[in-house]
């Protein structure tokens, strides 16, 4: 076993953390404040190919690995997770969707365009009645030959102002349920494709989230992906790995706070020395580190499972649920090392906190975290720890 990151592996991390610190920082506390979509640092996201970083080079992407991917999720959610959570839907939904399951035409009309970031693509699966119980698509796409017919509302839609394609899942044939599932690849210039209003979100401020309705979009039948009724399998197998990009945010959230309560507990003194040599900051420090190795660990092996070829719709699910409650718990201790200081915006620690909590909830809430886990754990091929 070798913990090493290999040089290609520490060459994309200083990269990830040098455009953070330069470019994401300045300015991150106001776009958060105003949410203000990060245009310009989206932009030179594509430039730098954050976009489309597993995507093959003969698509214009990095054709770089999953641990590449996770290890620059986690440098930019350490700053900016509004930028971050672009990435994610862009890198790990929808670029990996198309990659892995798309037909060669999808592929190379789309793919270019989404790896450079000149589009950005949206995941458009949650629905005002179909959350958790992803089975239960109202939209419907009703087969008319040539093309599909789109009905249907989705929410809590990432990228949902600016992306030029949305990846839908809607219900063809309602009888068969899941298996009745397709997923439309929808161009956002498309008769009949309207977005609502920007929702006002506790956290990842800046970027854009909407509900989209689709009202007698006509879509063609090339626009499918994969066979008739695979829609939902593509969802979930889509999720499994766009859980190790919301796990690697989630384990940025953890580290920046870490870092940054480490960095002012250096500082501030109290009762005439530095408030890290008095014991209950110290201790609280302690279970950060120790708890975000931990979640390193999971999220890294995850990434390494799918590097492989091996299954790791378990091991996505537990390094998100872990992850995710360790960025929540640590970020709050991360403002109360702070004192009154965490509280106000100026030392970004009080925004990781608001970040974190959507780590939790999307893609796959932590109870349904624990749903795709047990039934691995309980089921007919029970999950052994590696
Ligand atoms: N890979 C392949 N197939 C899978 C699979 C996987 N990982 N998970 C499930 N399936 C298959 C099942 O095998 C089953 O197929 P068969 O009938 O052939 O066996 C079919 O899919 C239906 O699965 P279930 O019976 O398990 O379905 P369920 O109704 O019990 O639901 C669930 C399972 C895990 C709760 C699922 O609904 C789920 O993941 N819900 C959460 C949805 C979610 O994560 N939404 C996030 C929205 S996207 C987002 O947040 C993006 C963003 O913008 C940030």
């Amino acid at each position: 076993m070798n913990f090493h990151l290999s040089e290609e592996h520490l060459a994309v991390q200083a990269a990830a953390r040098d455009f953070a610190q330069k470019e994401l920082k300045p300015g991150v506390i106001e776009r958060d404040s105003k949410m203000e979509y990060p245009y310009e640092q989206i932009k030179k996201m594509g430039e730098l190919g954050f976009l489309g970083m597993m995507v093959s080079p003969e698509y214009g992407g990095g054709g770089m690995d999953s641990l590449s991917y996770v290890l620059a999720m986690e440098e930019i959610s350490k700053i900016d997770n509004s930028c971050s959570v672009i990435m994610s839907v862009n890198n790990s939904l929808v670029c990996w969707g198309i990659e892995t399951f798309g037909s060669a035409e999808q592929k190379a009309k789309y793919l270019p365009k989404l790896a450079s970031g000149e589009w950005i693509g949206s995941f458009c699966l949650s629905e005002p009645e179909a959350g958790s119980d992803a089975t239960h698509q109202r939209t419907t796409a009703v087969d008319m030959g040539d093309h599909y017919l789109l009905n249907g509302t989705k929410n809590w839609i990432t990228n949902g102002g600016t992306s030029k394609l949305h990846l839908v899942m809607a219900q063809t044939h309602p009888e068969k349920g899941s298996k009745g599932i397709n997923c439309l690849i929808v161009e956002t210039s498309m008769p009949g494709v309207a977005v609502g209003a920007k929702e006002d979100k506790l956290g990842i401020r800046s970027s854009d989230t909407h509900t989209i309705m689709y009202t007698d979009v006509k879509v063609p039948k090339e626009n499918r992906i994969g066979e008739d009724g695979f829609g939902f399998k593509f969802a979930m197998k889509s999720l499994a790995g766009g859980r190790i990009g919301i796990a690697a945010q989630a384990l940025g959230i953890a580290g920046g706070a870490y870092e940054l309560a480490l960095e002012y507990s250096k500082q501030r003194t109290a009762f005439g020395k530095p408030i890290n040599q008095h014991q209950a900051v110290a201790f609280k420090l302690a279970d950060m580190a120790t708890e975000i190795e931990a979640a390193k660990l999971m999220v890294y092996r995850a990434a390494w499972l799918k590097d492989q070829g091996l299954d790791y719709s378990a091991a996505s699910a537990m390094a998100k649920l872990y992850a995710s409650e360790v960025a929540m718990r640590h970020s709050v201790e991360a403002v109360q090392v702070h004192g009154g200081y965490g509280f106000v915006k100026e030392y970004h620690v009080e925004r990781l906190m608001r970040d974190a909590k959507i780590t939790q909830i999307y893609e796959g809430t932590s109870e349904v975290q624990r749903i795709v886990i047990s039934r691995e754990v309980t089921g007919g091929k029970p999950y052994l720890p590696v």
